[in-house]
């Protein structure tokens, strides 16, 4: 890393480690408890149908839902990067970021790239079906519906399919940016913004 970026004016909570890296502050604790909650609930309502005890999977499957509930209101009152209004791509941002994508020159971002937040988009929404169609299951008017079954299945394969893109790009976005994003999940810092970042909202 240039030495000149430790220079530069940092955003309040910016911090040097003991390299002299300078790291800033990005997710905010309810993102982050938000986030690896959510990762532990998903998992748990989907290995609880493998012979644990239905309560399990109910509560958990609710308690991912209750989560995303509560995402989705702190994505409009909460502050930075948390907010939609700071990483939700228009569709040309969008189609920008996935040309540069193709020919792999897409820039760093601070707080999700256009292409992360389409995904986070999608797993709010597909968390939000399964939970709809989990509960029309256990309805007088639904229980026992083969189709509403059918849908909950398939949403949840479609999921664990885009969970499974969702950490690729995680690692590959790690690799290409030379920092561990999965880790900054947990500590909610990232390295300092550089010049040929894309900088978007600080
Ligand atoms: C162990 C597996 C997982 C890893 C390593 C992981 C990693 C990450 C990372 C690194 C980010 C930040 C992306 C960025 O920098 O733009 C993120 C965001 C996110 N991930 Fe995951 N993820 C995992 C599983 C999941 C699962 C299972 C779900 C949902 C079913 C999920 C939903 C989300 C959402 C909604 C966000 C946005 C966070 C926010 O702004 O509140 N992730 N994840
Ligand atoms: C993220 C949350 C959830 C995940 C990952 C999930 C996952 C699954 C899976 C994999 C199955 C087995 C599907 C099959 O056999 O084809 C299942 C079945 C079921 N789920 Fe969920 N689920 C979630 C939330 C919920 C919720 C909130 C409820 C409502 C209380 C619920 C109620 C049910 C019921 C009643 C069944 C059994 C259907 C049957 O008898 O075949 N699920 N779920």
């Amino acid at each position: 890393m240039s030495t000149d970026t430790r220079h530069m004016d940092l955003p309040l909570g910016s911090a040097s480690t003991a390299t002299g890296q300078v790291r800033v502050r990005v997710w905010d604790r309810f993102v982050r408890v938000f986030h690896w909650s959510l990762v532990l609930c998903f998992f748990t309502a989907y290995f609880s149908t493998v012979g644990g005890p239905r309560w399990l999977h109910e509560v958990s499957g609710y308690a991912a839902l209750a989560l995303v509930a509560a995402r989705i209101v702190w994505g409009f009152v909460g502050a930075g990067h948390a907010r939609f209004a700071s990483f939700v791509p228009r569709p040309t941002t969008f189609i920008a970021y996935a040309g540069a994508m193709l020919r792999g020159q897409e820039p760093r971002h601070l707080g999700h790239n256009p292409a992360a937040a389409v995904m986070i988009l999608f797993l709010l929404a597909m968390v939000i079906g399964i939970g709809a169609t989990g509960w029309m299951m256990t309805t007088d008017a639904w229980w026992g519906n083969e189709t509403v079954e059918a849908l909950h299945g398939l949403l949840v394969d479609a999921t664990l399919l885009a969970v499974a893109i969702h950490v690729s790009a995680a690692v590959y976005e790690s690799v290409k940016h030379r920092e561990n994003l999965a880790w900054s999940m947990v500590t909610g810092t990232k390295r300092a913004p550089e010049a040929r970042d894309d900088q978007g909202l600080m």
